[in-house]
C-alpha cells in the first residue's frame, strides 16, 4: 500500500483529485468508482476545478457509485444520486448516461443489485475506486459482519451508521433502514483503490484497518490484500500509523 501523508484536508483533497484526474488523462474512458460522504467533497471540488481549467476531459469517462439508500428517489436531497449530481456530476463534462448509482427505488432490490453488478462487469470492471472509511470500518455500506460480501447486495444499516447519518435527516426515524451497496468482492476487483481519510476521529479506525488483523469485523481491512491501494490521509488521521 502506498501512503500519502498530507498536512491538511485541502491538501488531501488536492492529492486525491490529482490521482483521479491523472487516471482519466491517461485512460479517457476510465471507469471511476465513486463515493459519497463528507470526505470526498473537497476532492470533487478539485476535480471540477481541474476540468474547468482544461486539465482533464471527462467526456469519455464512466462513473459507478458505491451505494444508495433503499427507498429514496434520485431527487431526494439525501439520496446519493442527488449528492453526486450536486457535488460533482452537474459540474463536469461527463455524459449523464455514463454515470451510475444503484437505483434505491427499484421495484425489486435484489434484481437491481444483480443488474448493477452486471453493469460494472459489462464495462470491464472498475479502473479506480475511490473510498472513504466509516468509523466502524465500513466501505460503501459493507458493515462489520461475519463474512465479506462478494457482490452488490441489499444491506440493513447498523445503528452506528444510522446514528452517524441522522444529522442529514430530520430525525433518526427518517434515515432509511436499508441500502444497496457494491460488495467487498466488487470493490476488491477494482484495478486500483484510492482511499481518503481526514481528521483525528478517523485515526483509530485507520490504524485498525491497515495495521491490524484482516477481519470482516473491520471491512476495510481486506484492502491489505489488494495489490494497488493508495491511502491519502492527513496527519491527524494517520496519527496511529508508524511515523
Ligand atoms: P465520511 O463518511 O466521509 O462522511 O466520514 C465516510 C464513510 O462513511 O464511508
Amino acid at each position: 500500500m502506498k501512503i500519502i501523508r498530507t498536512a491538511s484536508y485541502e491538501e488531501m483533497s488536492g492529492r486525491a483529485a490529482g490521482i483521479l484526474t491523472a487516471q482519466v488523462a491517461l485512460k479517457p474512458n476510465s471507469v471511476l468508482g465513486l463515493a459519497t460522504g463528507s470526505t470526498p467533497i473537497g476532492t470533487y471540488k478539485q476535480m471540477i476545478a481541474a476540468q474547468k481549467a482544461g486539465l482533464v476531459d471527462f467526456s469519455a469517462a464512466v462513473t459507478v457509485n458505491l451505494d444508495e439508500y433503499a427507498g429514496l428517489e434520485p431527487t431526494h436531497d439525501q439520496s446519493y444520486r442527488w449528492f453526486m449530481q450536486q457535488n460533482l456530476l452537474n459540474h463536469i463534462n461527463i455524459l449523464p448516461q455514463n454515470t451510475h448509482v444503484p437505483q434505491g427505488t427499484a421495484a425489486n432490490l435484489d434484481e437491481e443489485c444483480a443488474r448493477y453488478e452486471a453493469l460494472i462487469a459489462g464495462y470491464g470492471g472498475i479502473d479506480m475506486q475511490l473510498l472513504g472509511i466509516g468509523h466502524n470500518g465500513h466501505i460503501g455500506f459493507n458493515e462489520p459482519d461475519d463474512c465479506f460480501a462478494p457482490i452488490t447486495h441489499k444491506v440493513s444499516l447498523t445503528q452506528s451508521t444510522i446514528n452517524a447519518n441522522k444529522r442529514f435527516f430530520e430525525s433518526a426515524d427518517d434515515v432509511p433502514r436499508q441500502a444497496l451497496t457494491m460488495g467487498i468482492g466488487t470493490i476488491m476487483a477494482a484495478k486500483k483503490v484510492l482511499i481518503i481519510a481526514s481528521g483525528a476521529e478517523k485515526a483509530d479506525i485507520l490504524s485498525r484497518a491497515f495495521c491490524g488483523p484482516v477481519t470482516p469485523q473491520v471491512p476495510a481491512s481486506i484492502l491489505q490484500f489488494h495489490p494497488d491501494v493508495t491511502l491519502v490521509a492527513d496527519a491527524d488521521a494517520l496519527a496511529g500509523f508508524p511515523q
